[in-house]
């Protein structure tokens, strides 16, 4: 048969990036999308140094016509769509009340609608595959809260909730959908990606102390990281070639642990080891 075409979002860096040339080295045909094509540099040397089945299209998750030109070249080239690693997303950090509604709103139309955008637009594509699958990068963020990333959490539930539903109607026609709750890795979401809320370093805001205290437990934990981001290009790889993968995937360091204690201890310990943790309270 010939080789699994596979559409991946925000490919300019961290784990799209990894995916990206992971796959194509592993003989599948990668559709590498980003939205701003001057950060594709890079991911070109690749290409050319390895000769990798890699086409590079811009896709802005939150732009319908981006995506929609990028489908059209690919119904041209392809015919079909075996595989979307929905990856593209970002976080913002900030208490409720030092986030905009526009703040809000744009972390919920990357993180979540923008995963809609795609699906909608990949369907017909994916449908003319024997083996079709979806991969939404979701986060352990998806199964757990921390105060001051409510956006995110609200994104990633989001998406949580979508796929469950989505798997399941999908599967009356013979196709998957998978989710991967990677924990800390450190890649631009953690350092350069990540936006903060304009009033979060607003001394008047009622937060500005915790949000403080956030800060520095935040900088410190991604400063010692020593996780691998290449274990989530070669999750994203057993996703696919696995006969049977399992639907959630969580992966990474203390994401189990944090997912589990979520799910099955009480919530006042939960809340107790949250108020420790970062805020020295008991
Ligand atoms: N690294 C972690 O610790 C971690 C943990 C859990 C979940 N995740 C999730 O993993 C995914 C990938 O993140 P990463 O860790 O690889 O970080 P990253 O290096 O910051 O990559 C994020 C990618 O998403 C792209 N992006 C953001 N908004 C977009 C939009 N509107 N349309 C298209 N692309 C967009 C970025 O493009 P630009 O370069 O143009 O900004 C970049 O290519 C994200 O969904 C993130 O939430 C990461």
């Amino acid at each position: 048969m010939d080789k699994k075409i596979v559409l991946i979002t925000g490919c300019s860096s961290g784990f799209g990036y990894l995916s990206a040339i992971q796959l194509a080295e592993k003989e599948y045909r990668v559709i590498a999308t980003m939205r701003d094509l001057s950060k594709r540099v890079d991911l070109d040397n690749k290409i050319k140094t390895g000769n990798l089945p890699i086409n590079v299209c811009r896709i802005d998750v939150t732009d319908l016509d981006s995506i929609k030109r990028c489908i059209k070249d690919i119904d041209r080239e392809y015919g079909r769509l075996d595989v979307l690693v929905n990856n593209a997303g970002y976080g913002i950090g900030g208490f409720f009340e030092d986030l905009s509604d526009r703040e809000f709103r744009e972390q919920m139309e990357t993180n979540f609608f923008g995963v809609l955008n795609m699906v909608r637009e990949t369907l017909p594509l994916l449908r003319k595959s024997d083996d079709a699958r979806i991969i939404n990068i979701s986060s352990a963020a998806g199964l757990t809260t921390t105060p001051g990333m409510g956006a995110y959490n609200a994104s990633k539930w989001a998406l949580e909730a979508f796929s469950e539903s989505l798997r399941q109607e999908l599967a009356l026609h013979g196709m998957k959908v998978l989710l991967i709750e990677p924990g800390p890795y450190p890649t631009k979401v953690l350092t350069t990606n990540t936006r903060f809320a304009e009033k979060a370093n607003d001394p008047n805001s009622p937060n500005y102390k915790f949000t403080q205290q956030l800060y520095v437990k935040y900088k410190q934990n991604n400063a010692t990281l020593k996780s691998d981001p290449m274990e989530i290009a070669r999750l994203i790889e057993k996703l696919i070639s696995e006969k049977n993968p399992s639907f959630r995937n969580v992966h990474g360091p203390g994401a189990k642990l944090r997912a589990y204690m979520h799910r099955f201890l009480p919530w006042s310990f939960n809340e107790w080891v949250i108020r420790r943790v970062i805020f020295g309270k008991v």
